[in-house]
């Protein structure tokens, strides 16, 4: 007799994953998975982002399914241009100047939602802000347009992990979990976008792509708010970008058990650099792929050990990243 066998369920369905070139054809499909509620990992200059629409509310729970993420951590919106941006944000004369000179870029604004928003409440997880991103990535640019509207977009790695900066990091977290990944190359930033809020007066709520110092420039001292108990970008959780091995920073003479990654002059016995020379922008650009060659590197017994990083310019955004990657897990 055939039992009536309850089927099991999976709570992760495993997909098959689709490689797509950056081609016209590769963008037509990636329009219609995204259409259809899917989810499309896309490059951008920063990281690979884990896209939505940003209307759809299935197709934004997916994502959180897809990466484990925690519901209260909100997204970034991005856009293909200002006539999208104002339909989901309401941008003071500040916002428009900020974004006029920084749009498209590795800049994410965060502003009052404009009345009459077509968001998905899961994208600004129940908050009357939102979080608008302009990618200057060409393919983003090129995705973000043919689809016509906001793509919600996470950095596309299982949460805490590691961000993905080339298509074969993301396949290596999310395979099997989402529709397809468009292949746009290595990322040339290599560190998220800086998160300012502009809700209010100006606040640093995570440092990134944009040096702090430009923003600053033009809107004089802005107070950062990163890193408390109650974040005011929730995803500013301590443990983050978590490598497998455990982290210790600021390393002039690593321990026999060490990976010792280097930056600059005087770490001749590294095994991995940021970036041999002492230049900031390199270093932001490798921290993520180095990070995960040291991590498969590293065994049980072993260690990453990081050189000190100065902590101006994109300095202070790869500091922020290692010393959340180095933060006790929960
Ligand atoms: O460069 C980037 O920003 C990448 C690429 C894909 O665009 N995206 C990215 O997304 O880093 P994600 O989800 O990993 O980080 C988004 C951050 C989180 O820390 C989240 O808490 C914050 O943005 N955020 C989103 N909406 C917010 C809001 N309304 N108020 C404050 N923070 C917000
Ligand atoms: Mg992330």
């Amino acid at each position: 007799m055939v039992a009536n066998l309850s089927r099991p369920t999976l709570r992760h369905m495993v997909m098959e994953t689709l490689d797509l070139q950056a081609s016209d054809a590769g963008i037509a499909k990636a329009v219609e998975l995204l259409s259809a509620g899917g989810l499309v990992a896309m490059p951008t200059e920063t990281v690979y982002g884990l896209a939505a629409d940003a209307s759809n509310d299935t197709a934004v729970a997916r994502i959180f399914d897809a990466k484990q993420r925690p519901m209260f951590n909100p997204l970034i919106a991005h856009v293909a241009d200002m006539d999208v941006a104002r339909r989901i944000g309401a941008f003071s004369p500040m916002a428009e100047a900020v974004a006029q000179s920084f749009w498209p870029g590795a800049l994410t604004l965060v502003l009052p939602i404009a009345p009459g928003a077509k968001l998905s409440p899961l994208v600004t997880a129940g908050l009357d802000t939102v979080a608008i991103r302009m990618p200057a990535h060409p393919v983003a640019q090129r995705l973000l347009r043919a689809f016509g509207g906001p793509l919600a977009a996470p950095s596309a790695n299982p949460s805490g992990k590691v961000s993905p900066t080339s298509a074969a990091h993301v396949r290596e977290g999310l395979a099997g979990r989402i529709d397809a990944i468009i292949d746009g190359g290595d990322c040339t930033v290599g560190l998220e976008s800086t998160i300012l809020g502009l809700d209010g007066p100006p606040r640093l709520l995570r440092p990134g792509g944009i040096p702090v110092e430009a923003l600053e420039a033009m809107l004089g001292p802005i107070s950062a708010q990163t890193h408390s108990d109650r974040p005011n970008a929730p995803g500013q959780l301590a443990s983050h970008y978590a490598p497998d091995a455990a982290v210790r920073l600021e390393v002039t003479a690593p321990k026999e058990n060490e990976i010792w990654v280097g930056f600059g002059s005087g770490c001749e016995g590294a095994v991995l650099t940021l970036s041999a020379n002492g230049d900031l922008v390199e270093a932001a650009a490798n921290l993520f792929r180095v990070l995960r060659e040291a991590d498969s590197l590293a065994d049980r017994q072993r260690q990453i050990a990081f050189a000190p990083v100065p902590e101006h310019g994109l300095g202070r955004a790869i500091n922020d990243r290692l010393r959340r990657a180095s933060a006790p897990r929960p």
